[in-house]
């Protein structure tokens, strides 16, 4: 979609309709008062009459015949509530509201109303990214496209010195949604389709569009180079395996290492899952879908960092060739690991590409995004990811989830948690007996914590975050894009 910043003054501004928001505890703020005066008192009465009383999301179309054809009242609740992601909700809901009535060009002034602490800039930014990313909808395997398409968006400025940081601010929103809704095309693509090679190549077509450095190992250089964790996973599929790296600006000093889990689809192999939502995991590669959504985002806001992404991909499959339970691999970093439940093959293909970046790179931080554990859904729903590791790292993780609202939530990862994933026949085992029925989603982190030697270092579970059994206001149901805009927010922050 298109997004403009449009100079005017209101009186004068011709649109479809107009998206204004409304308090549910304060009087009409100055632009609700200008479009009163404009609809003769409309506005007044229906507040007067308690049928829009501004609550929090909730909106009422008025139509005047007017320049401005159709206002959009848009509920922003208590006043002394309101933030950020406040407006965020409010934008996507205005959108939406767009949509059902069929209007292909809406306008906002959504961005004039105040947020303590916060930019001009800042609220456009989040008006275009929640926008963008509230209008979101994979329909690329229905024959016939029946949504209605909402085409543009103008955010009307009367103020001209705030148009070009209002307009910087709008671009910056649109990418970082677009790259997001990328990663939610890739996790809601099937996995006859998006198989391991075909991950790869998205990768090399993503670094010749952005000017990044692609490398993809197949079956041989996996095997040669010693990647056995990986390659007894892939064991069990015809496709064949892929590890991918992607490096962006590699002369910059700081190094930061992405490593996103790339199983295009877990069957769970020899210990097969049960049918019940087999289909959905295909969401397995989740994590390498939104490695490549950050790794365009750190070219196309020229962070100034070195960024490494890197993306074990394969099928975990029961085919006759398959990994067994039992089975003991050599990992890439030479420890040995028991294969004790081929469905905790997450760990296994992370501890190969973790301990490769390590070793091939030296990053000053290393950052896992894996939907690991049915376990960390149980823990923390699907609210927020589940973060392990160094306490440093975990802080700034911290900090980029309230800001972007992809949140995280720590969990402890100890000394005794650790002694819980100590082999019996190897140095290591990638499950316990229990499986999830003991802090499964720790024992992952656990299990992973193993193949890091001394780089900083954080695994985060994003399960239950990659996937919305539901839709919510620009989070859609199935692929949510989970992870872009989380990293990337760290990144942005990375040095202040
Ligand atoms: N990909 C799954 C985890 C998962 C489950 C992600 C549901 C999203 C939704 C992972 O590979 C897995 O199967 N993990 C096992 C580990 C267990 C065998 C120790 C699990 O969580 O049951
Ligand atoms: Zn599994
Ligand atoms: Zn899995």
């Amino acid at each position: 979609m298109k997004i403009d910043v449009a100079v005017s003054s209101l009186k004068l501004f011709k649109t479809d309709l107009l998206a204004v928001g409304v308090f549910e505890d304060e009087r009409l703020n100055a632009d609700a008062k200008a479009v009163d005066a404009m609809l003769a008192g409309e506005l007044s009465t229906v507040l007067r009459k308690e049928e829009f009383k501004a609550e929090f999301k909730q909106t009422r179309l008025l139509s005047t015949g007017k320049n401005i054809r159709n206002v959009l009242l848009v509920g922003l609740g208590k006043k002394d509530e309101y933030d950020l992601e406040r407006l965020r909700k409010v934008s996507a809901t205005a959108a939406k509201a767009a949509r059902n009535n069929r209007i292909k060009s809406f306008s906002t002034i959504l961005h004039r109303i105040e947020i303590k602490n916060r930019s001009v800039a800042e609220r456009a930014q989040a008006i275009a990214e929640a926008t963008v990313l509230g209008l979101y909808k994979f329909n690329k395997y229905k024959t016939e496209k029946t949504d209605f398409v909402v085409e543009s968006l103008a955010v009307l400025e009367e103020d001209r010195r705030n148009v070009k940081a209002i307009e910087g601010a709008v671009r910056s929103g649109h990418v970082i949604a677009d790259a997001t809704n990328y990663a939610r095309d890739l996790v809601n693509s099937p996995a006859c389709f998006v198989t391991p090679s075909a991950l790869a190549e998205e990768a090399r077509r993503i670094a010749r569009e952005n000017n990044l450095k692609a490398q993809v190992f197949g079956r041989e250089e996996i095997k040669s180079m010693g990647m056995n964790a990986l390659l007894g996973v892939s064991k069990g599929s015809e496709q064949e395996p892929k590890f991918i790296i992607l490096e962006y600006n590699p002369t910059a000093k700081e190094k930061i290492a992405v490593v996103g889990k790339g199983i295009t689809f877990d069957s769970g192999g020899m210990d097969l899952k049960p049918p019940a939502y087999m289909e959905d995991m295909k969401l397995d590669k989740a994590g390498a879908a939104a490695v490549l959504g950050i790794m365009q985002l750190a070219a196309k806001l020229r962070l100034p960092l070195h960024v490494i992404g890197a993306m074990p991909a394969t099928e975990n499959m029961p085919g006759g060739a398959a990994q067994k339970p039992g089975d003991v691999v050599t990992a890439y970093n030479k420890k040995t690991i028991e294969i004790i439940n081929t469905d905790a093959e997450g760990r296994l293909v992370l501890a190969d590409a973790i301990s490769y970046v390590e070793k091939n790179y030296k990053p000053s931080a290393i950052i896992d995004l894996a939907t690991l554990t049915g376990a960390c859904i149980i823990a923390l729903g699907y609210h927020a990811a589940g973060i392990f590791g160094s306490e440093n790292l975990l802080e700034k993780l911290k900090a980029a989830g309230n800001e972007s609202f992809e949140r995280v939530w720590p969990l402890p990862l100890w000394q005794e948690h650790k002694e819980t994933v100590k082999g019996e026949l190897a140095d290591v085992k990638n499950a316990t007996k229990a499986g999830v029925a003991d802090a499964g989603a720790i024992n992952g982190a656990a299990f992973l914590s193993n193949f890091v030697e001394k780089t900083p270092w954080a695994h985060i579970d994003i399960a239950g975050t990659a996937w919305s059994p539901e839709e919510r206001e620009y989070v859609p149901k199935a692929a949510t894009g989970y992870g872009v805009r989380l990293i990337t927010q760290l990144l942005m922050d990375w040095k202040k």
